[in-house]
């Protein structure tokens, strides 16, 4: 039986922060951030769009543009690192909104940016095992990135979620279930406890974590598949750079030889890289990280753009999860998703954000730390925030969490009032 994605979608945050800005400010070489880490903006989520908004709104338009019927989705997982409640589940939200039938399992995962590859592998073994009666299985990534201003991990954060509907007979990507390679080992390089809305990282023994991990997964991988042709190679993208790290390496281990530093071998790795991955990374740039959709947002990249004319439809999938567990899948890209995808082009969604001033961004990560408080109302009123119509959180009161769904009633720009206290 063929199993893999049917449909994909996502959803970002109202604002974005250019790159450029924020290193001027804090007094760094824009050229670090743009080159040294490949962002080129940040998306920023105000108090009153959460992970719940997040994941509801990459929900409805998967629905909205690849036509599903909700009646037919019969399992719904959200991964995610951004969890709004330590029982609650996200799912819940997203399974009233869509209006899914009872009959339906939906639950939340966790492993930092691995959670929601959790959900899609768990979801493919249902399809495969028979269990699922023709049903159909929503997965959804959701997460707002954020380590807090003047750290090292300032320009790596990112807000946003992907939606991915995983079905036999895929339209978008058949998974070649046979050949996986996973790997696990307890590291402290990236985590957040349960007292901190920001997130703790070792930065650069995270990168070394990343690769090692990328070794071992790769390596189980290769003993079921084999050195195989691979037209494109999609990697967990925290910051842009990160890809470009991992496929150097991916080279490497293909040729079992570790590259000196200026070695011509080193140079065709990254120019192996500019022709199947870079072109895949514009939507990471321009969002940033989103931890458990971050790989997903170069899969929607890549089925928009389609693979060059000729090429083998294999590509390759690299999912890490601080902590750490990584996994290495290969897919098939199916003749038809290209067309699919082009009929509803999801990068505009990014050209109708609106840009925040550096203060205006430092005012949100004040705020942000209030927004999940009782009595949080005020903060996060929509209005505050220039935003008037959507799915929305309101705010926390008699500490039950308040969502509505609001109809723009004014036309004041965005922006206006932003610069509230
Ligand atoms: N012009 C061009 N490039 C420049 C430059 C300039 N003026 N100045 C610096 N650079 C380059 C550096 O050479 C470096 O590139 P290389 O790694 O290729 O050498 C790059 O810019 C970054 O510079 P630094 O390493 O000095 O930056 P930093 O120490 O401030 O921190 C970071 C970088 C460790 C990634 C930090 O942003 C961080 O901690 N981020 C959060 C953790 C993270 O994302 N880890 C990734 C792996 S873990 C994971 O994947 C899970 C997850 O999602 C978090």
């Amino acid at each position: 039986m063929s199993v893999g994605i049917d449909a994909i979608a996502f959803s970002v945050p109202q604002f974005y922060l250019d790159m450029e800005e924020l290193a001027k400010i804090r007094g760094v070489d824009p050229l670090k951030f743009t080159k040294g880490l490949g962002q080129r903006e940040m998306a920023v989520a105000t108090p009153c769009e959460d992970s719940v908004v997040l994941a509801v709104n990459a929900a409805r338009n998967l629905v909205a543009h690849f036509e599903v019927n909700p009646d037919e989705i019969g399992l719904v997982i959200v991964g995610t690192e951004t969890s709004v409640d330590q029982s609650k589940p996200i799912s819940v939200y997203v399974h009233e909104q869509l209006q899914l039938s009872p009959n339906c399992r939906a639950f939340e995962t966790k492993h930092a940016c691995y959670g929601a590859m959790a959900g899609v592998a768990m979801a493919t073994d249902w399809i495969l095992s028979g269990r699922a009666n023709g049903k159909k299985a929503l997965i959804i990534a959701t997460d707002i990135a954020r380590y807090g201003a003047h750290t090292p991990g300032e320009p790596t954060q990112g807000a946003g979620a992907v939606a991915m509907l995983i079905d036999k007979n895929p339209r978008l990507l058949e998974f070649e279930v046979e050949k996986q390679g996973y790997y696990s080992k307890q590291v402290m390089d990236f985590w957040r406890p349960n007292y901190s809305k920001e997130a703790f990282a070792d930065g650069h023994y995270s990168i070394q974590c990343y690769l090692e991990s990328l070794a071992g997964a790769y390596n189980m991988y290769r003993e079921t598949a084999g050195r195989e042709e691979l037209s494109a190679c999609l990697y967990h993208s925290p910051f842009v750079k990160m890809a470009q790290k991992a496929h150097v390496r991916l080279v490497e281990l293909q040729g079992e030889n570790d590259f000196a530093e200026k070695s011509p071998e080193l140079a065709a790795a990254v120019r192996d890289y500019a022709n199947r991955v870079a072109p895949y990374l514009e939507i990471n740039a321009r969002v940033g990280n989103i931890y458990t959709g971050s790989l997903f947002l170069s899969l929607i990249n890549l089925l928009e753009d389609g693979l060059p004319t000729g090429a083998s439809p294999r590509i390759s999938l690299f999912s890490y999860g601080s902590g750490c567990m990584a996994e290495f899948w290969t897919g098939l890209v199916m003749p038809e998703a290209q067309r699919w995808m082009k009929r509803h082009p999801f990068r505009q969604s990014l050209d109708q954000r609106a840009k925040l001033s550096i203060p205006q961004y430092e005012n949100i990560l004040e705020a942000a730390g209030q927004a999940d408080k009782e009595g949080s109302e005020e903060i996060c009123n929509p209005s505050r925030w220039g935003i008037h119509d959507g799915f929305l959180y309101l705010g926390n009161r008699n500490h039950q969490r308040i969502y509505q769904n609001l109809l723009s009633t004014s036309s004041t720009k965005p922006l206006a009032a932003l610069s509230a206290p």
